[in-house]
């Protein structure tokens, strides 16, 4: 459990800590679903890093929205080649805890 703290305290450190998404959980959750196998909170590994998703849609009010459809459905053509397989077995809620806590990643 250490590298999951350590790992929580970066992320919390990268984000500011502000916001009231449950970080641990969050990371749970990318880490359960396999999410952290194609994508990392500063680097593009396949899919862009989440401080990058953050930052093109960070003026975007419905972002979190539009994350979820991405994360559900799947998504392709926005960020280059690769497309992103859809997760249907992802609860609604689990992925809105997931779009969420995308956007509080900062650069
Ligand atoms: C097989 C690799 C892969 C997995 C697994 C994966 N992604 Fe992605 N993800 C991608 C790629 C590639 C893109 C860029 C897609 C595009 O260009 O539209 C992407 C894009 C995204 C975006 C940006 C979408 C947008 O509308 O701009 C978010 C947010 C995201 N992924 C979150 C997640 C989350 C959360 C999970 C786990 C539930 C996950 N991804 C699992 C490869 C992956």
């Amino acid at each position: 459990m250490r590298t999951l703290s350590l790992l929580t305290a970066g992320l919390l450190l990268a984000s500011g800590a502000a916001h009231a998404v449950d970080e641990a959980a969050a990371i749970e959750l990318a880490k359960n679903n396999g999410c952290l196998s194609c994508h990392s909170a500063k680097e593009k590994i396949v899919g862009p890093a989440y401080s990058a998703v953050h930052e093109k849609y960070k003026d975007d009010k419905d972002a979190v929205a539009s994350l979820v459809q991405s994360i559900q459905y799947g998504s392709k053509g926005k960020w280059g080649r690769i497309p992103m397989p859809p997760h249907p077995g992802m609860s609604p809620a689990d992925i809105k805890t997931l779009a969420e806590w995308v956007m509080t990643i900062k650069p």
